[in-house]
């Protein structure tokens, strides 16, 4: 794949490591073997120890436990280390995870609006500043970077995947592994990641979280394991299991997935760890019929350390014993974890410096957030060139909406206790010194009551200029956050229509973790941008967009439907034999819906600025290659000029996408194949060049074996600025 990073090892396996893994073994028994296996979650599992912690502590004295999730605080973590390494018979040290999903102290936008960027080092950026907040506070290991490919905006698990493609989530997986992993983790400012949920979580049928997904083989390879591929090959110390099941069998209890993909097929030697009680869960799908059994088939299938349920230590040794697990896969298993360890530097270091604890924030941390939150925004529209505001003329300007001055701007997964985001209200006043910034929330995010509409009404009229700030909540976003309406909720879409009624200039701030409906009010008002959650400095980075500080330059990650009811809409759908034609809206036997204009409200890859850009037409390097030159690694050069034709420097996403079109599978109408964000000054003109090679052009088809395929004919190459990128040449292939 054409990632265009720097290309990273694995963690090199160490003959040391692999000597001291051994000389362990050796020495442990049977019952502490499975310890390692365990992760236990820090005033979760209770137990006869007594108190909430107790039991965690009681097992680490034993030498029963290997893993804790959610001890944070370095003195809390370094007590309960304490216990394993000197209180427990071989005093090996316990490794410390938690879900840093887009921010520890410092919370970065979510992950969905990290991939609007379309900027690598944007989430490079977010997993440095993450690692070393989070090692510092005695964490070795987040649960992040969740790579799920999604169809689905009514899965509130969307806000934090990259979206729906794989090429861009790939990219994103890299980025975030680098980012947090560096390349020695044993830096006190590195943390392990973890590349989640395997496999195919984001398929869940209807959006409902933890739900069934029955999947072709080629559209598992072809969609949601690439960007696992990437992360594994970038490094990825660990791997977490995916609650739904995969065509009738549960991820934790997948060999074909867990082993034969991820572990012979990819070579990845780091931890599968099992998902919050995801092994005892094999009885409520159906699997197992006792915990003996779900343990059974989640070892055997390859999970290695199981979170929270206790089915490996309960037993596993009943198990060994009947013969019924394998001392290999055991001795794999913990090995695995021992590994993790070691490469973490544990063994040598098992305390953070607590004197070094990052307490909040840093002054460069809030920087690079604020920076990275305004790369994340998506211009939707801008009628007029309302947007960016005009500091000097606005002498009034109403800031509504029941995001206005709010704090909940975080998102999904924002650790307990990490400082509210900046208002919007509190930036914009500051932005604008000589202006009189007014306020009225109108409306609440949610509920039924609109008696602040008619002073939010009020308020607007007697501006010169709104910014109103509506969306969803954090806390309908994000997992088991599903929603089967993608429109504001409450009666936002009401303040709206009521504001824009005023006549008064209107810009529509949109808060939110998935893509939303966009109703009849966009057409009323005149600039809409979307902010996704941008995480702490939420405030002052819409400032920056809104009064043309930054250019905004983010590009659509999603598709946004028009209507839920065309909920799964994407682009890189598949042909069917009677496609809607445009031209011909009057067909009937073409695959559309009665009642609602064909496609997408924006499509994947959309977005506007405050300037304009000019795409050429594609160049090749080359108009033929043959099968024989692309599996010898040979590539074709596509370049594409671009130019700032407008009076503002600016950023453009210059995009590549393949269509093939005649292929024994059918092919998506288009993929997309690489991306450049470039920074073009006022009227200067660049030329883009992308790499394409065999991974580009070739597909997996649907052996079960996992057979990648590159056939004769043609490719279509598209450049442009979003999905429906037009221009293009055809490459032949011999
Ligand atoms: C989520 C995981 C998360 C785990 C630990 C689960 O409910 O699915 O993504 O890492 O909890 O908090």
């Amino acid at each position: 794949m054409n990632q265009g990073e720097p290309a990273m090892p694995n963690p090199a396996r160490t003959d040391e490591h692999e000597a001291r893994i051994a000389g362990l073994l050796g020495r442990m028994t049977v019952e502490e073997k499975f310890g390692q296996l365990q992760q236990l979650a820090w005033a979760w599992n209770t137990g006869p120890g007594g108190g909430s912690t107790g039991a965690v502590e009681a097992a680490a004295r034993k030498g029963l436990l290997g893993s804790v999730l959610n001890v944070v605080g370095a003195a809390n973590s370094n007590a309960v280390q304490r216990i394993a390494v000197e209180e427990s018979r071989l005093g090996i040290p316990l490794v410390f995870g938690l879900d840093v999903i887009h921010g520890f102290h410092t919370t970065f936008p979510i992950p969905l609006a990290q991939a609007a960027a379309f900027d690598p080092e944007v989430t490079r950026t977010d997993g440095e500043v993450s690692a070393a907040e989070a090692r510092s506070n005695g964490i070795h290991w987040t649960f992040s970077p969740m790579v799920d490919v999604t169809h689905e905006p009514r899965w509130g698990r969307i806000a934090e995947s990259p979206g729906e493609d794989p090429y861009l989530a790939a990219r994103y997986a890299v980025a975030k592994v680098h980012g947090y992993q560096g390349d020695d983790l044993s830096a006190p400012d590195r943390v392990a990641a973890c590349a989640k949920h395997f496999a195919a979580y984001g398929g869940a049928e209807g959006g409902r979280d933890y739900n069934t997904v029955d999947v072709s083989e080629q559209r598992l390879r072809n969609l949601y394991l690439p960007p696992f591929e990437a992360a594994v090959e970038a490094g990825a110390a660990t791997v977490m299991a995916a609650f739904n099941t995969v065509s009738g069998v549960p991820a934790h209890a997948n060999p074909r997935t867990l082993t034969g993909v991820l572990k012979d097929g990819w070579g990845f030697d780091g931890v599968v760890v099992s998902d919050w009680t995801g092994v005892q869960e094999l009885i409520a799908h159906g699997s197992a019929a006792d915990e003996a059994e779900a343990g059974r088939l989640a070892l055997s299938a390859g999970v290695d350390l199981e979170m929270v349920s206790t089915t490996f230590v309960d037993h596993g040794p009943a198990l060994l014993e009947r013969g019924e697990l394998s001392r290999e896969r055991l001795d794999d298993a913990v090995a695995r974890v021992l590994r993790l360890k070691l490469r973490l530097g544990l063994f040598e270091r098992p305390y953070v410096e607590v004197s070094a604890e990052i307490t909040a924030p840093g002054v460069g941390a809030r920087a690079a957030a604020r920076e990275v939150a305004g790369r994340c925004m998506v211009l939707l529209k801008n009628d007029g060139g309302a947007l960016p505001l005009d500091a000097t003329a606005l002498r009034t300007l109403a800031v509504l909406g029941p995001f206005a001055d709010s704090g909940d701007l975080l998102g999904t997964w924002a650790l307990p206790g990490a400082p509210e985001a900046v208002p919007v209200l509190r930036s914009l006043r500051e932005a604008l010194p000589h202006a009189v910034v007014t306020h009225a929330p109108g409306v609440p995010a949610d509920g039924s009551d609109v008696s602040g509409l008619p002073e939010a009404v009020a308020t607007a009229t007697a501006a010169d200029a709104v910014v109103l700030v509506v969306g969803e909540p954090s806390e309908i976003s994000g997992e088991a956050a599903v929603r089967s309406d993608l429109g504001l909720p409450g009666h936002q879409e009401e303040l709206i229509r009521a504001v824009a009624a005023t006549g008064t200039p209107c810009v529509v701030v949109l808060v939110g973790g998935r893509p939303l409906t966009i109703g009849d009010w966009a057409d009323q008002v005149q600039a809409v941008v979307m902010a996704w959650h941008p995480g702490i400095e939420a405030g002052p980075a819409v400032a920056d967009v809104l009064t043309g500080a930054v250019v905004p330059g983010g590009k659509l990650p999603v598709t946004f439907p028009r209507t839920v009811g065309q909920v799964p809409l994407y682009y890189n759908h598949e042909r069917t034999g009677r496609p809607y034609d445009p031209a011909v809206p009057e067909e009937k036997y073409v695959s559309k819906y009665l009642d609602v204009q064909d496609g997408p409200r924006f499509p994947f890859g959309y977005g506007l600025s405050y300037t304009t850009f000019d795409l050429g037409e594609p160049a090749l390097s080359r108009e033929r290659i043959s099968v024989r030159e692309l599996r010898e690694g040979a590539t074709v050069e596509v370049t594409v000029r671009v130019r700032n034709t407008g009076d503002r420097d600016g950023e453009e996403v210059v995009q590549l996408y393949v269509r093939d079109p005649a292929a024994s599978i059918v092919r998506p109408v288009r993929q997309l194949r690489g991306f450049q964000r470039v920074r073009l000054a006022a009227g200067e003109e660049r030329a883009v060049r992308f790499t394409v090679g065999a991974e580009d052009i070739g597909f997996w088809t649907n052996d079960p074996a996992g057979v990648f395929t590159l056939e004769p004919g043609e490719i279509h190459l598209h450049t442009g600025n979003s999905s429906h990128a037009r221009a293009h040449r055809t490459l032949r292939i011999t």
